[in-house]
């Protein structure tokens, strides 16, 4: 039974979330880019309206929103401000691995705080020289007693700044491939992490993106996530679990796009005519919407797949965050050209949506990486309808 309709709870949220976008997070997004400004403010006042921390469970105090419904949020925020969303949903993306791998003793202890005030935790997986290439990633986490000493270089960490806590990926075992990468949790102030500056980016220039390095890092063995050689797999699952909401973003960013190039083409006037009455635009706005819908949609299929929790989302949400970043970059690439010259300038809204579009299609996976996750799934067997046919 297919059902396309939100619930009444879910459509609050989107209300909550839109107004969140348009009335805090809009009137300032130029503002935050053109300065690289970090939106702590605007994160803390996201926080109190339970935007951010959303898979944490109501057992540890937090709101427990199913992966359908934080894709709503997700599309939400990021129509407002990507880079804002993606420092807002960088903590959510840090707890996964905590959520999937660990303990109920280690929830508590690395889960909970997160709900009590705001603190920021980054997701530490890439590296200078491996980024698609998970399983070639070089840091190492050696065993000392009952401590791990940590030695390596991450690159690309959103909020790394501001983060209080790390959910870092090492090997425990180098000679091992994937299967040597262990998850360990990080406490911010731990002696040996040397924070890099805020990168310089073409976009999202709200979130917080830096470099860090880990020298001698001791923890705990009882920071351990899952078993050693697990954290690959705790990865993978993190990304499944992720892509749909990174995925949302990309919803997000062309949805803008498509509102300002429709209300711009109404007005602008060209041959004594508003643009919108030539078919060459009209038909750029046609595609937009077709394909903003069916990004859409394959969205919200991944999300159901990511709350069945009984099967693999890996293909949908494969799909799901290929298709949407793809199309959003084709969208605001063509809202800038429905706005000419003016949509390249800097006064008018739509060549930061370009800009911010890019990095979807690079982060949480390149859209390269998604095609090859699709392609061996479906050599693997997987029904590429997802189980719709
Ligand atoms: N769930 C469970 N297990 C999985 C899995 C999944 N989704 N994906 C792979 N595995 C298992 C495989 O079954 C295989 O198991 P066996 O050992 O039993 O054979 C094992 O893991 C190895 O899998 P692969 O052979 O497919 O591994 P690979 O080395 O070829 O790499 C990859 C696979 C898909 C390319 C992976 O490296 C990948 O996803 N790369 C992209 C990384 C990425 O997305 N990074 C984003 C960083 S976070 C970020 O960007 C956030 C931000 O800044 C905001």
């Amino acid at each position: 039974m297919i059902e396309l309709e939100l619930s009444e709870e879910q459509r609050q949220l989107q209300r909550t979330a839109r107004k969140f976008a348009d009335e805090v997070m809009s009137p300032v997004a130029q503002e935050h880019d053109e300065q690289h400004k970090f939106p702590r403010e605007i994160i803390e006042k996201g926080w109190e309206l339970g935007l951010l921390n959303m898979t944490i469970p109501e057992r540890f105090g937090g709101i427990e929103l199913s992966c359908v419904s934080q894709v709503i949020v997700a599309e939400e925020c990021s129509a407002g401000c990507v880079g804002m969303a993606t420092s807002m949903i960088a903590n959510d993306l840090a707890l996964l691995p905590i959520l999937i791998g660990a303990t109920e003793e280690q929830k508590k202890k690395f889960v909970q705080p997160f709900t009590e005030k705001m603190r920021y935790t980054s997701f530490g997986l890439t590296e200078p020289n491996a980024g698609s290439d998970v399983a070639g990633m070089t840091t190492t986490i050696r065993s000392d007693g009952d401590d791990y000493v940590i030695n390596g270089a991450k690159m690309w960490i959103t909020n790394g700044s501001h983060a209080e806590q790390f959910s870092l990926f090492g090997k425990t075992d180098p000679a091992a491939g994937h299967k040597g990468i262990t998850c360990v949790v990080v406490p911010g102030d731990a002696k040996g992490i040397t924070r890099g500056k805020p990168e310089r980016k073409m976009g999202q220039n709200a979130s917080d993106t830096i470099g860090l390095t880990f020298e001698d890092v001791r923890v705990p063995k009882a920071n351990r996530i899952g078993a050693e050689g697990e954290g690959f797999k705790i990865a993978m699952q993190t990304l499944d679990a992720s892509r749909p909401l990174t995925a949302a973003f990309a919803l997000g960013v062309a949805r803008k796009a498509m509102e300002h190039a429709i209300a711009y083409s109404q007005e602008r006037k060209a041959f004594k005519q508003p643009i919108a009455n030539f078919q060459a635009i009209q038909f750029m706005i046609a595609e937009m919407a077709m394909k903003l819908q069916g990004a859409r949609l394959l969205t919200y299929q991944a999300a159901a797949l990511v709350d069945k929790k009984e099967e693999r989302s890996s293909l949908i949400s494969a799909y799901a965050k290929a298709m949407a970043a793809d199309v959003a970059m084709e969208i605001t690439t063509n809202a800038v050209q429905v706005f000419g010259g003016y949509g390249y300038s800097k006064e008018y809204p739509v060549e930061k949506l370009m800009r911010d579009a890019k990095l979807i299609q690079i982060y949480e996976g390149t859209s390269q990486i998604q095609r090859m996750v699709i392609a061996r799934q479906i050599y693997g067997g997987a029904n590429p309808s997802g189980g719709l046919v």
